[in-house]
């Protein structure tokens, strides 16, 4: 790996969304300490690293992604303290921690734009991008007009609450627009470096970054975000060369491009990460790509679907950065809708055996379900489902919170998976998640950098990952029907759910997989 730290190597990430944790102190709203608490249950599943939603200073309009202090800890989740002890007590157990990002806006409450709203001139009113006048919209992207007496409309980047910051233009076509090298945009950029900075020194081990491909405006090719988060990364890792920047860009070769470690391949930009696994009507957000899903027991999916992209993004960064899939995250529906535990079994198999980092959404470990028909919190709309509070134990809130106003409606159904009951049941998907990630970092020919071959499409797909002196064959078969091909001979088999390697034949029920030494 070019810079990429060592320690991505093994990891395997938790992705967790704080107000749905764990609610230490009984407000209803999970809490840093909540999560200090659980580091032995994250450890003990195999966890090496965590990744934080927005823990800063908000009024929660879009679930802490308009934030309006960045140098502070929200209180409803603790203090900047209670985060550098979640640190200290993460690095203890060897989990490194790292925090979300919000490169690209701010709330509207925030001191800046309240300042840079301002009709008269002052030291921030470049920082966010303004048109010269109310009555003039930008043509590209999304512009808010007549919010304030200042004279001209403010350029949103996400929901109209949240105003975009000034990093500059890449192709400058009005003359309200500044350049990537005005000392406004250069004022952005440093401030973000600080941001950064101050969270590291606290213990941060680096960054997911919101909307990392947003920042630079009149950026068709990129070409302009790549040159400047290359500045940043060249910064960030000089002055910390453990952390890590992880990219919510979905478009790795250009976010690898760009000097990030990680890129998510999820569900925009691309197709490759839907069509593995919510390319149905009603399992995603973009109706347009309605089809059958490749994780499926009907099996009328098409690997090559997924192939297609990844393999064209994986060769362009290999040996540069790595590529995620992860189970979900709190954009996504949860990936046990419309699945058994059967099924998840294999989905599992699947994204923590292929090449990049894996990373497990909270609960996803145990297969909590996306909860449909909730009102809206926080600016969730249909995501709020995937966002519903951790399900530890039977009882009250199946213990999140002893609140009786939890942050969300915990699932009310009589078989809500929960981490006491399955840790005790040796088949079940917490079990059989450790146990893939115990083999994960035992056997380096799985490791993020191990290579990568496709070895047999369209149920089963086998693929051969390489490292060190191992070669490991990996079959999933999510259709439910029984298949038989021949495939590298078996050596020794590692993990198996319903399948066998016989010699050089390969013997899948429905719904199986197979791990094997080869
Ligand atoms: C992506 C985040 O994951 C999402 O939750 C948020 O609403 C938008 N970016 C805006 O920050």
């Amino acid at each position: 790996m070019a810079n990429t730290p060592k320690w991505l190597n093994d990891a395997v990430f938790y992705n967790i969304y704080p107000q749905s944790f764990l609610d230490s102190n009984g407000d209803g709203i999970g809490d840093l300490q909540g999560i200090t608490d659980k580091l032995d249950y994250i450890k003990d599943t195999g966890f090496t690293a965590i990744w934080l939603n927005p823990v800063y200073v908000s009024p929660f309009r879009d679930a802490g992604y308009d934030i309006t202090d960045f140098y502070k800890v929200a209180p409803r989740y603790g203090t900047n303290e209670d985060f550098r002890h979640l640190c200290d007590e993460a690095h203890k157990r060897g989990i490194r921690v790292v925090m979300d990002l919000v490169a690209g806006h701010t709330s509207l409450e925030c001191e800046w734009f309240k300042k840079s709203a301002l009709p008269e001139k002052n030291e921030y009113s470049d920082r966010y991008v303004w048109t010269d006048s109310v009555w003039k919209m930008g043509t590209e992207g999304s512009f808010i007009s007549g919010y304030s007496d200042r004279d001209g409309c403010y350029m949103n980047n996400f929901f109209y609450c949240q105003p975009a910051l000034n990093y500059g233009y890449k192709n400058i076509t009005e003359p309200w627009q500044m350049s990537m090298n005005s000392p406004a945009a250069i004022d952005t950029r440093n401030e973000l470096l600080n941001i950064m900075s101050f969270w590291s020194d606290l213990g941060s081990d680096g960054f997911r970054v919101d909307m990392a491909s947003s920042l630079v405006k009149g950026d068709p090719d990129k070409s302009g975000v790549i040159e400047l988060w290359n500045i940043i990364k060249k910064e960030f890792t000089a002055k910390y060369p453990e952390n890590i920047l992880i990219a919510e860009w979905s478009f790795p070769k250009e976010a690898i491009a760009a000097g990030f470690d990680i890129d998510f391949l999820i569900h925009f930009n691309l197709k490759a990460y839907t069509t593995l696994f919510r390319h149905e009507k009603g399992t995603n957000q973009s109706e347009a790509w309605i089809g059958h899903s490749y994780f499926r027991k009907d099996g009328k999916g098409d690997i090559d679907l997924f192939l297609n992209e990844y393999l064209d993004h994986y060769n362009a960064t290999k040996g540069k950065g790595f590529i995620s899939i992860p189970t979900g995250n709190h954009d996504i529906h949860r990936i046990s809708l419309l699945r058994d535990t059967d099924d998840l079994f294999v989905t599992h198999a699947f994204l923590l055996t292929m090449p990049g980092v894996p990373f497990v959404y909270y609960g996803d470990e145990i297969g909590m379900k996306y909860i449909e028909g909730l009102a809206s919190k926080e600016g969730g709309f249909n995501r709020t489902g995937s966002r519903t509070p951790m399900q530890w134990e039977s009882g009250k809130n199946l213990g999140f919170s002893a609140s009786d106003t939890p942050y969300l409606p915990v699932d009310t159904s009589s078989d809500a998976p929960t981490v006491a009951a399955q840790s005790k049941d040796g088949n079940s998907l917490l079990n059989h998640t450790k146990k893939l990630i115990r083999i994960r970092k035992e056997n380096p020919a799985l490791w993020a950098n191990g290579e990568f071959e496709v070895v047999h499409k369209n149920y089963p797909f086998v693929y051969k990952r390489t490292g060190g002196s191992q070669t490991i064959i990996v079959a999933v078969n999510p259709a439910n029907r029984r298949a038989e091909i021949s495939a590298p001979a078996c050596r020794k088999v590692i993990y198996a759910k319903d399948a066998q390697a016989d010699g050089t034949t390969l013997k899948m029920d429905g719904v199986s997989f197979i791990i094997y030494e080869a």
